[in-house]
């Protein structure tokens, strides 16, 4: 039985209109953006759950904040806001401005990473696992093995494997691991949790090889509801005290703003130590890539926003609506039998596309075609999160084999009602019914890094 959904805890007062095409429409759409959902037009698109990334809607106060933005080139009073703001809630001496999550990964990366070297994370999301390899280095994944299992139900699935962790340490020496990162929550394995037991081994072991521990905390808060609903030893924390422990084990944070932060555009960079060299040399760094370090690429309206989101998108009622949202698709999808990542995460649905296309090599994207299939049902717009994202070999070239291949219905912050969602679950119902008449695809054209958002496909007859 599909459980109550809970009703928003706001009420709406300004709207976008939104049109849905007619199937024939959508046909030609996705056959003119060489089936890549990146080359749709927004408006071509009914609903929209590409990203959760810079989508959500801003409160009045937000926009409020927009109106009192100060955009003094340096020492803007809403970079003061937003550096109070960030240092209230993380605990952390420096508070960096960017302009997102992989602005913080540019600036902070090159000067913890070279060739020869190595980056471990519980799972890297596509941008992180990029700017890795930028750099000279190579990412390694450490997710623990239920991570690997949609449909198996285990709390924390986005742990990192932290046997794992310290024998990579041993087998490629402490001294050729720049950085260990924990990805809150762990996007690519579907926006599944981290426990804070998790974080308190991997700060440990980091502590142990005198290693950098960074959090990429693009959903924090998120995560932080998960802890405190999941971890009996936090039952009765505030969501406040939970995020203040979580970061006061690491050293560093890159943080894309445009999730738990709530809005369009916007990151921050944190070090817990405002004395440590690094902090010099993020500052230079942030100058010559982002703009003086007290605005790093935001417009000073963009950072009041910002420091009015920050403590919008902490707040626990807020947080249990959202993971609400996420919870009544899945038991329509439960009821209706469709494989997805359970218990479901943060800010998504991940659809386990290779169980729904077993008929579909992982090399023919079958979480891909489950996406185009979506758009052409309903005007559903998602992702793939599979071996399509995941690219080739930097070294070989050849294609990756993704641990799973999840289609990912991404859900905006504040956006869509219960009534958008009942279509979502119902044109995955009727994808699902002709699931064995569904092609995969092939590239017909691809760029050398971060493919998914420029390569061209065909289906294949
Ligand atoms: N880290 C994680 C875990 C992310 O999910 C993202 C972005 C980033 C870093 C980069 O942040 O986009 O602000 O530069 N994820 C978006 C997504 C794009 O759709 O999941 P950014």
């Amino acid at each position: 039985m599909a459980m109550r959904y809970i009703p928003e805890p706001f009420r709406i007062k300004m709207v976008e209109t939104i049109k849905v095409l007619t199937r024939e429409e959508r046909e030609q759409k996705i056959k003119d953006a060489q089936y890549n959902v990146f080359k749709l037009k927004g408006e071509d698109c009914y609903i929209d759950l590409l990203t959760d990334s810079g989508t959500g809607a801003m409160s009045h106060d937000q926009w409020a904040g927009i109106m009192r933005g100060d955009e003094a080139y340096a020492g803007a009073n809403s970079y003061f806001n937003l550096l109070k703001a960030g240092q209230d809630i993380f605990g952390y001496e420096y508070i960096q401005p960017v302009h997102q999550g992989r602005a913080a990964e540019k600036v902070l990366l090159p000067l913890l990473l070279c060739e020869g070297k190595f980056a471990i994370s519980n799972m890297f999301f596509d941008t992180t696992r990029a700017h890795v390899i930028l750099t000279g280095a190579r990412p390694i994944d450490c997710v623990v093995a239920e991570a690997k299992q949609p449909a198996a139900r285990a709390p924390f699935k986005g742990n990192m494997d932290n046997a794992k962790l310290e024998a990579l340490i041993k087998e490629k020496g402490a001294d050729k691991i720049g950085v260990i990162i924990t990805t809150i929550t762990n996007n690519s394995a579907g926006g599944q949790p981290v426990s804070m037991q998790n974080i308190r081994e991997t700060a440990a072991i980091c502590k142990k090889y005198n290693i950098p521990y960074c959090i990429d905390a693009a959903r924090y808060a998120e995560n932080s509801f998960f802890i405190k609903r999941d971890e009996p030893e936090f039952k009765n924390k505030s969501m406040r005290e939970i995020i203040r422990e979580t970061f006061s084990y690491a050293d560093m944070f890159t943080l894309s703003a445009k999730k738990d932060g709530i809005v369009n555009m916007g990151g921050l960079l944190g070090v817990k130590d405002e004395k440590s060299k690094l902090v010099t040399d993020i500052k230079a760094q942030c100058i010559n890539y982002e703009g003086f370090y007290t605005y790093g690429g935001l417009a000073g309206r963009d950072m009041e926003a910002l420091a009015v989101g920050l403590y919008e998108g902490i707040d626990e009622d807020f947080l249990r609506y959202r993971i609400g949202q996420m919870e009544y698709i899945s038991s329509r999808l439960e009821d209706a039998g469709i494989a997805h990542q359970v218990p479901v995460g943060g800010h998504g649905v991940f659809i386990d596309a290779a169980a729904m296309l077993p008929h579909i090599p992982y090399n023919e994207f079958p979480a891909q075609a489950l996406v185009i299939e979506l758009y052409k049902e309903a005007g559903i717009r998602c992702c793939d999160i599979g071996s399509y994202m995941l690219g080739n070999n930097p070294d070989t070239g050849e294609q990756l084999k993704s641990e799973f291949e999840f289609a990912r219905m991404a859900v905006p912050r504040r956006v869509y009602t219960q009534a958008h969602f009942d279509i979502v679950a119902d044109a995955l119902i009727a994808v699902s019914k002709r699931a064995k008449e569904i092609k995969g695809y092939r590239i017909t054209w691809e760029p050398p890094i971060l493919r998914h958002f420029q390569a061209s496909l065909e289906p294949i007859r």
